[in-house]
């Protein structure tokens, strides 16, 4: 960790000259340190004549020594453009897989259909697992369904129980998005590829300090009424992942279709989905096994996949 930030983390106030101290150089020299941490990592830095400096909270930053001795091996990065830019980058400089890489604060977060991914400096989860993918597409099959299953699991173990699935992986609470995935694919699909599994969690972000996100959100902290701390978020996340990802590999999607269902809060619901510039109305019937969704559509069933869809409740204006 940077020595500044590690002396401000406590979130009290500490003079400049207490930190020059501690950091063997002038106040002017702290003065310019400071600006940089909040050029770089976006973080404000409160000043107050006569008591100093401090952060705007406490800090508790993820411990990628902790997380290493988990499950997989583990990058923590105090900025990064995407953590799944950056895998995608590791996977093409031949780093071995399996291996995840997580980011304190992402400068160009990506979301589904071309959307941005608001990352703020120690708030959130930004999480990115590299996996092999063997066995061609039916391996594929259902995965980001799967992914979003261990998701609810892992945030459901941390008291938030009313978190479930808008097919196909959002993960929602009170009609509000708490957490993302974003599944893309480096190499032959039909053979063998990896992929890049990118989940963002809404963890300890307030309303109001995200006022560019252009839907309805919240976060775990808004939730819950208190801070969540995101090293036990990992770590459940990590176990859920572990156990649902090697059921999907030996079972199929087939195995877990009946309990994702079970999470889907739009299920038997009248939705209106939207592919490219067609729309189509239907009651939500399920998924099938290739993690389709399965709409009742003027009395006739129709299965729709693929990321371009968009899924609205047909009462929303
Ligand atoms: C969505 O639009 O719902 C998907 C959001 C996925 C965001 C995560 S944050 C970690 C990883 N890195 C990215 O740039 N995006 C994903």
């Amino acid at each position: 960790m940077l020595p500044l930030l590690r002396l401000l983390q406590d979130g009290r106030f500490h003079s400049g000259e207490a930190l020059g101290a501690a950091l063997g150089i002038s106040r002017a020299a702290v003065w310019k340190q400071l600006r940089s941490l909040e050029a770089e990592l976006g973080l404000p830095v409160y000043k107050v004549r006569g008591r100093g400096y401090r952060l705007a909270s406490p800090l508790r930053l993820l411990d990628e020594r902790k997380l290493s001795e988990e499950a997989w091996p583990v990058s923590v990065l105090h900025s990064v453009d995407s953590t799944n830019s950056e895998a995608l980058r590791r996977l093409e400089a031949a780093q071995s897989v399996p291996f995840s890489v997580l980011a304190e604060r992402q400068t160009a977060g990506r979301g589904r259909r071309g959307r941005t991914w608001i990352s703020p400096f120690a708030e959130n989860l930004y999480y990115s697992l590299v996996l092999r993918v063997e066995g061609g597409m039916r391996q594929l099959e259902g995965l980001s369904l799967v992914v979003g299953l261990a998701l609810v699991r892992a945030i459901r173990g941390m008291g938030v129980e009313g978190v479930g699935l808008k097919w196909p992986n959002d993960l929602l609470v009170d009609g509000r998005k708490i957490a993302g995935i974003l599944l893309e694919l480096s190499g032959d699909p039909a053979d063998v590829c990896h992929v890049v599994i990118g989940i963002g969690v809404n963890v300890n972000m307030m309303p109001g300090q995200a006022s560019t996100i252009d839907q309805p959100w919240t976060s775990m902290r808004a939730v819950l009424g208190c801070g969540v701390d995101r090293n036990e978020l990992v770590s459940g996340l990590n176990k859920q992942l572990m156990g649902y990802l090697s059921l999907h590999q030996q079972r199929g999607f087939s195995a877990l279709l009946e309990e994702w269902q079970g999470c889907h809060l739009w299920q038997g619901r009248q939705v209106r989905l939207t592919a490219g510039a067609q729309e189509i109305v239907g009651v939500v019937l399920g998924v099938d096994v290739t993690g389709a969704l399965r709409l009742l559509v003027d009395g006739v069933e129709r299965h729709f996949s693929g990321g371009e869809l968009s899924l609205r409740l047909s009462d929303d204006s």
